[in-house]
């Protein structure tokens, strides 16, 4: 875990770029444009696995397994479901809420009824929702895996699985979440579905970010087409009852639904956008973690362990984000003192310790949910965080975290509502 560092600092963008050519070809001579990770982290870990780094290439053990798992899966289309959502077509995008179920009590089963934690199978008929999970951590796997390896094998099979959920006309996706989440006879989708996307689609973008820097397989009509598919995606987002309803929500809907828009208007070039959702991010900071770090409306959950890390996760990758505008939210601190630091020490003794530090409802605990999170803020400079890290558990997989430097939710995310 100790590498005597070659630190970030001290590779500058001259550095770089001065110390790029005499490393030979097979280099990416671009540094990856990506919109949460920061890319010269990228090129520094990429260094360092060339000068034989050992902790990096157990890393780069894990990330090529898991890319190669992913070699004989997929691609997968939003075209494949057996029927289109009401009102919708085979290329929108499909989700029914899991726990919904035909009334017992009436000819057409209307109107449907609520079994909290019940799932109903009938859901499987929309199968995007497995689809697209799938589409996420692959393409962002893969495309890591041909970043460091250069193996084309790898951005092949990537930008073939982007091409065919995003862009070939017969497969691809509309650029909308009209009917994801849906309750049959009561809607045709609900603005809270937009979490099916916006708890990993940034991946996705830095995915993306990656093979635009030569990746074989990935071609700069596609770069363009993919630029221009988040354009229309990020108007829907951003002005859509559905984008805005999700947008103001208070708790990790809303700070997932405006990390998603910050990112797409970083990645499209709408910088005042980037910059005024990074601003608001502070609203969120303020009103969602306290002055000792706690995060009460996710500690009110039975899964208080889980949606603390879950709406931290998005948190970080928002601070991730605003730098790149400017907006510096790791220093960023609330009226009451409140700070990103703080919320990421609350989970400290748990995600070192272990559950008997945890005294909040949790169903499930598990320990490397929290992981990333004391990862991503140690990186930043929080000396907490990094003095936790060689207590911290590997999520079953392996801990890529070095080779993807931002922070993901490691546990389940089936349970996410
Ligand atoms: C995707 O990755 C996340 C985080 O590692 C994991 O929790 C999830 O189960 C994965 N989903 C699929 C479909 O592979
Ligand atoms: C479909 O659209 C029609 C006409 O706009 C509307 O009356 C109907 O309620 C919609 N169905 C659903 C399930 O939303
Ligand atoms: C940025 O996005 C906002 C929200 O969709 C839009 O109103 C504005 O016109 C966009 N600006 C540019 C320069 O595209
Ligand atoms: C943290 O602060 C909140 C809000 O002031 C308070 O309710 C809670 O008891 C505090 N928790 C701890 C562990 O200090």
């Amino acid at each position: 875990m100790h590498f005597p560092s070659l630190s970030f600092a001290v590779l500058s963008v001259a550095g770089i770029s001065h110390a790029l050519p005499a490393l030979g070809s097979g280099w990416p001579t671009l540094i990856p444009n990506t919109v949460v990770i920061d890319g010269y982290r990228l090129v520094e870990a990429k260094l360092r696995l060339d000068l034989g780094d050992h902790s990096l290439k157990s890393a780069l053990k894990h990330l090529t397994a898991q890319a190669d798992s992913w070699l004989s899966q997929g691609p997968w289309t939003v075209t494949a479901k057996a029927t289109p959502p009401p009102n919708g077509t085979l290329h929108d995008y499909t989700s029914q809420a899991p726990y919904f179920w035909p009334n017992p009590n009436t000819p057409d089963g209307c109107p449907y009824i609520n079994k909290d934690g019940v799932r109903n199978p009938e859901v499987d008929k929309y199968q995007d929702r497995v689809s697209v999970g799938k589409m996420f951590n692959s393409s962002y796997v893969l495309s890591l895996a041909w970043y460091y390896t250069g193996n084309p094998k790898y951005s092949k099979h990537a930008s073939d699985i982007l091409r065919t959920w995003f862009l070939d006309s017969a497969t691809a996706m509309n650029p909308n979440l009209d009917h994801a989440q849906l309750i049959p006879c009561a809607n045709s989708g609900r603005s809270i579905g937009i979490i099916d996307f916006s708890q990993e689609y940034t991946n996705v973008v830095d995915a993306v970010a990656i093979l635009n820097t030569g990746a074989p397989g990935w071609t700069s009509a596609d770069a363009k087409a993919f630029v221009s598919w988040n354009k229309r995606f990020l108007s829907w987002l951003a002005d859509s009852p559905f984008g805005i309803q999700e947008a103001s929500a208070q708790n990790n809907h809303g700070t997932f639904a405006n990390m998603q828009i910050a990112a797409l208007a970083l990645f499209t070039g709408n910088h005042s956008l980037a910059v005024s959702q990074s601003q608001l991010a502070k609203s969120f900071i303020n009103s969602q973690i306290t002055a000792n770090g706690s995060q009460p409306q996710e500690l009110a959950r039975t899964r208080s362990f889980h949606y603390s890390n879950f709406d931290l996760c998005a948190h970080l990758r928002f601070a991730l984000i605003a730098r790149k505008v400017g907006v510096d939210l790791f220093k960023y601190k609330g009226p009451q003192g409140q700070s990103l630091f703080k919320a990421v020490e609350f989970v400290i003794p748990a995600a070192a310790g272990g559950g008997s530090q945890w005294s909040y409802p949790e169903l499930g605990f598990t320990q490397y949910a929290a992981t990333d999170n004391v990862r991503a803020a140690a990186q930043e400079g929080d000396w907490m965080a990094a003095r936790a890290v060689d207590g911290l558990v590997a999520p079953p997989g392996g801990d890529i975290f070095a080779l993807r430097p931002a922070p993901e939710q490691l546990d389940s995310i089936a349970t996410v509502g």
